[in-house]
């Protein structure tokens, strides 16, 4: 059974992708900052903070504690959409889709 990881996966996009990869026969990991809401079927999930590197950085060792070895299919949905002027956008927000992880960062 091939496994997906599927970021932000407890709502929107992300947790309707949760849905169409369950039903397409995937096991399925999902993410999310908080605990899990249970809105679908999930076959595991671990915490992740997308905008923070020592969240990044447990990722391998929560997938292993979930007996994960490997992933068939990657889905980096987690994030924030910007509409509009970007300039209107609160500075944060710019910095974190322009840069990624903001802690640890020169
Ligand atoms: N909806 C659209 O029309 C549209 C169009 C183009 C692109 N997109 C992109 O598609 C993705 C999902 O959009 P959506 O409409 O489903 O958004 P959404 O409903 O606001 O959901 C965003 C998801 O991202 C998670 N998230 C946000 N910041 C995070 C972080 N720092 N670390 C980990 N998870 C984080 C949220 O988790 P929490 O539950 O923890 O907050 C939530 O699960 C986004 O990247 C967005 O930019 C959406």
């Amino acid at each position: 059974m091939p496994t997906a990881l599927i970021t932000g996966a407890n709502r929107g996009i992300g947790l309707e992708f949760v849905k169409q990869f369950k039903s397409l026969g995937y096991k399925v990991i999902g993410t999310s900052r908080g605990e899990w809401e249970g809105k679908a079927p999930l076959d595991g999930h671990v915490k992740l903070d997308v905008d923070s590197l020592p969240s990044i950085a447990s990722l391998p060792g929560q997938l292993s504690g979930l007996g994960v070895k490997s992933l068939d299919l990657l889905i980096l949905n987690a994030g924030v959409g910007i509409f509009g002027m970007l300039q209107a956008s609160p500075p944060r927000w710019t910095t974190s889709l322009l840069a990624g992880p903001s802690d640890g960062m020169p």
